[in-house]
């Protein structure tokens, strides 16, 4: 189980308003379980959770063995909680993966066409050996009309038709969406690709228990129903225990209400940076209302420390930290002692990177903490998908609870819409 420790932020605010911040966690927890919150239509990713499906799962697993048995490439289109959920659990399991690598590319998440033509240039080059490359795709969108993921499965799916025409095609597309309505289903329909269901209760950001994360996770070789069993392991310790998650909202809440405005989400090790952006929507999406809500940040250590640093350290005093570390790293490396040490390394010689690193992570806390910056620090034990599934769920809950706090709707995003009106008025819709 993931720790959490927040003694360290706590001394950066008043005694009375962790004890409120505590109480106000507490009862948002209570409306959350007792689904009397606002937006409590949308609680279906904690039902999910709560029920495993595991003929879903099976059935999961089964398509994406056969896709990594003929896949050389598998595109993930889609935006938002459509696919920063699978992207965030791919780059962090990165070495957990099967032996047969399927690679993963995104499509679907921006409007560049630059981007879409090296895709498509990509996926048209033949392999080293001259043959074809074999390609796969996964559509995200649960309403099914986001013109972005739209318009890459109108390139893709050209693409696909001629590249392998139009049966052949037709096995290797799926499709993820609501139950019913939106372009996308007339399209399923009217092409008989294969479906997976977001069901109507889950929003897209809460989404990667659902087929939405889960296929394409599958697809990387990633062990799907170790991830979600992690994420069913995370939700009854919390029924039994929701301490760690009450005191990691309330501390949150009591940095908030002191007049810290940004929550900077940071990480020694790069293969988490995917949880962060998938934190920072997740996060920002659910709190950004009303004038409210902490503005989420993701910030990657060592590198942003030579860029972002001297802001962290001594620019205005409105952030905190959230450190996202990692016990046993998935990777040791030595540092080898070398007999001339024109570089002075050899006060290392011996230790592992990760050693290094992780006084790198120490000695930057010290530094921010005396810089005058709260530091929350979230511990995983390992790199694995059972502890990657038992975090996310333990995120999603604790972004619910938290904005409960703040009291907006955790489950909707109004404020996603002013652009798209914008955008299609200038394009004459
Ligand atoms: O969290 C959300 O609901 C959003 O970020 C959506 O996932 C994103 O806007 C994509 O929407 P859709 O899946 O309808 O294409």
């Amino acid at each position: 189980m993931i720790k959490v420790h927040t003694h360290e932020a706590k001394t950066f605010v008043a005694d009375e308003v962790i004890v409120s911040s505590l109480e106000a966690s507490k009862k948002s927890f209570e409306q959350l379980k007792s689904k009397t919150g606002k937006g409590a239509e949308w609680l279906g990713w904690n039902d999910l959770v709560a029920n495993p499906d595991d003929a879903l799962l099976s059935e999961i697993d089964d398509l994406a063995a056969s896709i990594r048995a003929n896949a050389d490439v598998f595109i993930v289109v889609g935006i938002g909680g459509s696919y920063l959920g699978a992207k965030a659990v791919i780059d962090a399991l990165i070495d957990s993966r099967g032996s047969k690598k399927v690679e993963i590319l995104y499509a679907g998440h921006h409007m560049s066409g630059t981007y879409l033509t090296r895709l498509i240039d990509y996926i048209s080059k033949p392999k080293a050996d001259g043959s074809k490359k074999s390609v796969y795709m996964n559509v995200i969108s649960k309403s099914g009309t986001t013109i972005e993921p739209a318009l890459a499965f109108r390139f893709l799916r050209d693409w696909m038709n001629s590249t392998y025409g139009v049966a052949d095609a037709k096995k290797r597309i799926s499709c993820t969406t609501s139950p019913n309505g939106g372009a996308l289903n007339k399209i399923i329909e009217a092409n008989g690709y294969k479906k997976f269901i977001i069901p109507d209760n889950v929003g897209g950001r809460f989404s990667v228990f659902t087929p939405v994360g889960l296929l394409p996770i599958a697809v990387a070789g990633i062990d799907v129903k170790s991830f979600f069993y992690g994420a069913v392991s995370s939700y009854k310790a919390i029924q039994s225990n929701s301490e760690t998650l009450i005191d990691y909202t309330a501390t949150r809440f009591a940095l908030y209400k002191t007049g810290y405005k940004i929550d900077v989400i940071a990480s020694f090790e790069p293969e988490l940076l995917g949880i962060g952006g998938w934190l920072q929507q997740l996060l920002g999406e659910s709190e950004g209302k009303e004038h409210n809500g902490l503005y989420p940040a993701v910030h990657g250590y060592s590198t942003d420390l030579h860029s972002l640093g001297q802001m962290v350290q001594d620019g205005e005093r409105n952030l905190f930290e959230t450190f996202i570390t990692v016990k046993t790293p998935a990777k040791q490396l030595v540092v080898k002692s070398d007999e001339d040490n024109y570089d002075g390394l050899n006060f290392v010689a011996g230790k592992t990177m990760h050693e290094i690193n992780s006084m790198g992570f120490l000695g930057t806390k010290e530094a921010h903490l005396e810089g005058g910056v709260p530091v929350i620090t979230i511990e995983l034990d390992r790199i694995s998908p059972e502890e990657i599934g038992a975090s996310l769920y333990f995120f999603e809950l604790s972004c619910g609870v938290y904005v409960y706090n703040i009291g907006v709707n955790p489950f909707d995003q109004p404020g996603v819409e002013a652009y798209k009106k914008a955008m299609y008025r200038l394009l004459g819709k």
